[in-house]
């Protein structure tokens, strides 16, 4: 889960110093580790490299990075899993003679077997990673008298595993190598440079135009050309050159102080975006694939799986469906059940996450059909999938995620209703209704935000100083909870733990005492007086209750909650999209008045592509 970037371009392209400019493609790939910075750059016949320990910010003003000139450059952000965060673990990593350099994101996992071969004829290696090996196997080949092309291809034939990899090798100043195996890995066609990278915002101050290279694609890139090939044959990629709508804006912070405040200050647009990017010939195929299947199936990891669970509510309550949803990772237990006659929803915004991409190829293995929602265009869950039905929500950046989660829950709500409407659950003015309510969600989220903003901030100094908070809710407030306690946990360090709010009695219950904070999400629907129960048994304890309550509510609630609130009067199925807006904006306030950046949440990696 690194970042890598490597650039390639004619003299004077950028009229700075390349090292400056691979600084900041870095800065857009940090959201994907930050435990080691570095970058390599070919100078005359030699490669330099500078690396180290620590955040980019940090680590490129104290080697510098900025003053460092050239044509060609790679650069690396690290999340740690083979040595820990050092400098010597630091990417690039070199061979013993220093002249090939390599950047890496995955896991070789036959590194150890390889490590023993060269130090046995005499490679000295300096890292405890796994992908120094990869250096000192080109160097290998390069002095059995391979041409480096040759080399590379014979080091990757070598290598088992998930990886991206970036190449440098000083004999040849203007080219770098490329090659992907399950970690994404991005082409960027510019004027005068090109780009591969892991991610698109890292190139999007320069271009729009990519090719997202798939497993088993290798190649080069030059200033003026790309080369891509798999099992030796050259790749048409014509074809496969995309321009994508993203903005250089949309990936920079402009102005906030954070990603994941703009990010959530982002989601009226990008709820508006994704409904109106409703393709009706796209989503009429996934309704009829459901339609024709026994059962579905819906999978996803972390907020993804928490849309999934919503969807689960509106599919399982409101039409009547046959429908088990589960964690990604834990897809085997479903393995012996599922046949050619059920359907699978992949939901996974990044479309990389390697625990989902692993259980959808398992699934399609026994015939079943999957529908990816995912918001990165060619991405592997969707070119994976039968189906595939985008969110619009733009690049998001910050780890933890907002604007995708709803523009998830947004698609999910019009292929129930959709499906509603075929099954004959719902009639056509009911389904009208409810779409313009929708349509009506960017207002919505847009009024709580300016309703309730300064007040979620000063309830996050309360909050910043407990260690514990529990979520309660009901029915479709459930995954709305779960996703509020993620967001608290990940990014303010908080514990946080959501429960349906009858079970809270069953246990949970004996760890509150006075001044416990526990958010209740109230909701329009039949649970209210079930839940009026449930928050005067917290109070009974002296927890420090806060309630998200409809307008309509409120003076039932008002005497029983130390905080209220208010959200509109909305209906329960499409309530999520709009009350997950200010537990999204207590837990980035609340990691805040801890002192945290919430971008970077420790131990976290954006796209976790291992298992
Ligand atoms: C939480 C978060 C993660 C992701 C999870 C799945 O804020 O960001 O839990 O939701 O890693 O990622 P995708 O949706 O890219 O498959």
């Amino acid at each position: 889960m690194c970042g890598i970037i490597g650039i390639t371009s004619i003299r004077g392209n950028f009229r700075e110093p390349i090292g400056k400019v691979i600084r900041r493609c870095l800065e857009r790939l940090e959201y994907r580790g930050y435990d080691s910075v570095g970058i390599a750059v070919i100078r005359g016949n030699r490669i330099e490299v500078r690396k180290g320990k620590g955040k980019i910010a940090e680590v490129s003003v104290r080697l510098n990075f900025d003053s460092v000139d050239g044509e060609t450059a790679i650069g690396h952000t690290r999340w740690a899993t083979h040595g820990k965060p050092s400098d010597e673990n630091a990417h690039p990593h070199t061979d013993c003679t220093g002249n090939i350099a390599v950047v890496h994101n995955g896991i070789i996992s036959n590194f150890l077997e390889l490590k023993e071969e060269l130090m046995r004829k005499g490679h000295v290696f300096r890292s405890e990673t796994d992908t120094e090996v990869v250096a000192h196997l080109i160097e290998e080949y390069l002095k059995m008298g391979y041409k480096p092309f040759d080399a590379f291809k014979a080091a990757l034939s070598r290598i088992q595993g998930a990886y991206a990899l970036v190449v440098a090798i000083a004999q040849e100043p203007n080219r770098l190598y490329f090659a992907r195996n399950t970690s994404p890995l991005i082409i960027g066609i510019g004027h005068g440079a090109n780009f591969v990278a892991s991610d698109i915002p890292a190139f999007l101050e320069f271009t729009n135009t990519v090719i997202v290279l798939r497993d088993g694609e290798y190649g080069y890139i030059e200033p003026g050309k790309v080369y891509v090939e798999k099992d030796g044959v050259p790749v048409n990629i014509e074809e496969r050159i995309r321009l994508i709508s993203w903005t250089p804006e949309m990936a920079s912070k402009e102005g906030y102080p954070h990603f994941m405040l703009k990010e959530i200050h982002e989601q009226p647009i990008a709820i508006a975006s994704t409904l109106a990017g409703i393709d009706e010939r796209e989503f009429n195929e996934v309704v009829n694939a459901i339609l024709n299947s026994r059962r579905v199936f819906i999978l996803g990891a972390g907020t993804s799986y928490h849309a999934g669970l919503v969807g689960d509510y509106l599919f399982t309550s409101m039409l009547g469906l046959d429908v088990h949803t589960f964690i990604s990772s834990e897809y085997r237990k479903y393995l012996n059940a599922v046949n050619d006659g059920d359907i699978a929803i992949a939901i996974s915004q990044s479309g990389e996450t390697i625990d989902t991409l692993v259980a959808v190829r398992a699934l399609k293995e026994r015939g079943v059909k999957v529908v990816a929602i995912s918001n990165v265009i060619d991405s592997a869950i969707p070119r994976e999938s039968n189906y595939t039905i985008y969110t619009r929500a733009g690049p998001e950046i910050g780890v933890a995620a907002t604007k995708t989660f709803t523009t998830q829950l947004v698609v999910l709500t019009v292929l129930a209703l959709k499906l509603g409407l075929a099954l004959g659950k719902i009639t056509s003015n009911e389904y009208r209704g409810m779409i313009d309510l929708l349509k009506k969600t960017p207002d919505l989220v847009q009024s709580v935000m300016t309703n309730l903003e300064g007040r979620v901030k000063a309830l996050s100094i309360y909050i910043s100083k407990r260690q514990s908070a529990y979520y309660l809710g009901r029915g479709i407030g459930v995954p709305l909870s779960m996703e509020g306690a993620l967001k608290l946990k990940e990014v303010a360090y908080i514990h946080a733990e959501a429960y349906p709010a009858g079970e809270s009695k069953h246990g949970p219950i004996a760890l509150v005492e006075e001044g416990y904070p526990v958010v209740f999400s109230i909701l329009d629907d039949d649970n209210v007086d079930a839940l009026l129960g449930n928050v005067m048994e917290m109070k009974a304890r002296d927890a420090y209750t806060i309630g998200l309550v409809p307008e309509k509510y409120v003076g039932k609630f008002r005497d029983l909650l130390n905080v209220t609130l208010e959200m509109p009067n909305i209906d329960y199925r499409v309530a999520p999209i709009v009350y997950v807006v200010p537990m999204q904006l207590l837990a980035y306030y609340t990691a805040v008045a801890r002192g945290y950046d919430p971008d970077r949440p420790r131990n976290l990696a954006k796209t976790v592509t291992v298992e």
